[in-house]
C-alpha cells in the first residue's frame, strides 16, 4: 500500500513553500521535488523538509528515490534568494549576509542536513535525473549515492559563476568521483556536463531514454532490494570508509564486518 506523507516545512514555511512530495511504498522511499513551473528551484524550505524526511524515515524504508516532477530535476537554488526581496519568509542572501559568520553557518548546516542523511548506510538513495540539475540540483544528485540520468540530462556546478561557492555537500562527492582536476574544470568553468558524458566521468551509473526512467530506477532498487538488509548495511559502511583508511585498516573493518555478519547469521545453528 502507498503511503502518501506530505513533508510539512520547518522554519514556519509552509508545506507549499517545501515544494515537495514524499511518498513511502514498502521498502521504498520516494521524494519528488514538485515545483515543476518552476522547475523545482529549490529554497531554505525543500531543504528543512528534506532533513525532516531524513529524520522521520520509516525504519523499513531501504531505497530513497529522489526525482523532479517535469522537464528538469532541479534548477537550483530558487533565484528569488539573489532579490532584495528574497524568498516570503525565508530571506534573501541580503538578509543572511547581516547575520553574524557563526549563525550564518549554522543556517548553512541547516540546509546541509538535508542533503546529509541520503548517506546513511542503511539505507540507499538514488537520484532519477533528466533535464537541468543546476547548482543546488547538481548537489542534491551528488549527495545521493546512486544517480540514474535520463539522456537529456544536464548537469552544471553554476554557484562559481554567480559569485558563490558551492556549499550544499557537493564538492566532496564530485571530487571522489571525477577527481579534482576534472571537478576544477566543471566547477570553474560551471559548464554543462551532459549524461553521456557524466557517464563517461562516473557521474551516472546508468543513462537511459527520458521515457525510461522511472523503469530503470524501478529495477535498480527492486535489485538492491535484493540483498540481506544487514549486509548490505555494513558492506556500504565498509566501501564508504575505505577512501579514508589505509589498506591495514581497510582489511581490519573487513574483518570487523565479516565477524559480525557471520556470527549473525550461524550463530547457534
Ligand atoms: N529559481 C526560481 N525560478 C526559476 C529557477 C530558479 N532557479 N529556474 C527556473 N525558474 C522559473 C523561471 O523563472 C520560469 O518561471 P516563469 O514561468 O514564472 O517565468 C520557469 O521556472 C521556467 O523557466 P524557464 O527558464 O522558462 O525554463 P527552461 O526549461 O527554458 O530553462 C533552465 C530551464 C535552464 C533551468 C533555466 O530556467 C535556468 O537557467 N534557470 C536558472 C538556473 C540557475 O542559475 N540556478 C541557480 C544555480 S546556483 C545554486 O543553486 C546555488
Amino acid at each position: 500500500m502507498t503511503e502518501a506523507v506530505f513533508a510539512g516545512s520547518a522554519e514556519g514555511a509552509s508545506p507549499e513553500e517545501a515544494g515537495l512530495r514524499y511518498e513511502v511504498d514498502g521498502e521504498i522511499a520516494t521524494i519528488t521535488l514538485d515545483r515543476p513551473d518552476k522547475r523545482n528551484a529549490q529554497t531554505f524550505a525543500t531543504w528543512s523538509a528534506l532533513a525532516r524526511i531524513g529524520d522521520s524515515l520509516p525504519q523499513q524504508v531501504r531505497v530513497v528515490v529522489v526525482r523532479g516532477e517535469g522537464p528538469s530535476f532541479s534548477a537550483g537554488i530558487d533565484l528569488r534568494m539573489f532579490t532584495p526581496e528574497g524568498v516570503p519568509g525565508q530571506g534573501s542572501f541580503a538578509s543572511s549576509a547581516t547575520l553574524g559568520d557563526s549563525a550564518f553557518e549554522q543556517r548553512i548546516a541547516q540546509a546541509q542536513r538535508g542533503f546529509l542523511w541520503l548517506r546513511r548506510p542503511d539505507i540507499v538513495s538514488i537520484a532519477a535525473v533528466q533535464g537541468h540539475a543546476i547548482g543546488a540540483g547538481f548537489q542534491l544528485a551528488l549527495a545521493c549515492d546512486l544517480r540514474v540520468l535520463a539522456d537529456d540530462a544536464k548537469l552544471c556546478m553554476k554557484e562559481p559563476a554567480l559569485g558563490l561557492v558551492p556549499d550544499l555537500t557537493g564538492t566532496k562527492p564530485l571530487v571522489d568521483i571525477v577527481g579534482l582536476p576534472r571537478a576544477l574544470e566543471i566547477c570553474l568553468t560551471a559548464r554543462i556536463v551532459g549524461a553521456e558524458e557524466a557517464a563517461r566521468l562516473g557521474l551516472a551509473e546508468l543513462v537511459v531514454a527520458p521515457d525510461d526512467l522511472a523503469g530503470a530506477v524501478r529495477d535498480l532498487a527492486a535489485a538492491l532490494l535484493a540483498v540481506n538488509r544487514d549486509a548490505a548495511t555494513a558492506t556500504k559502511r565498509l566501501l564508504q570508509g575505505a577512501v579514508g583508511r589505509t589498506l591495514e585498516e581497510q582489511t581490519a573493518a573487513e574483518r570487523h564486518e565479516q565477524v559480525a555478519r557471520v556470527k549473525a547469521l550461524f550463530a547457534g545453528s
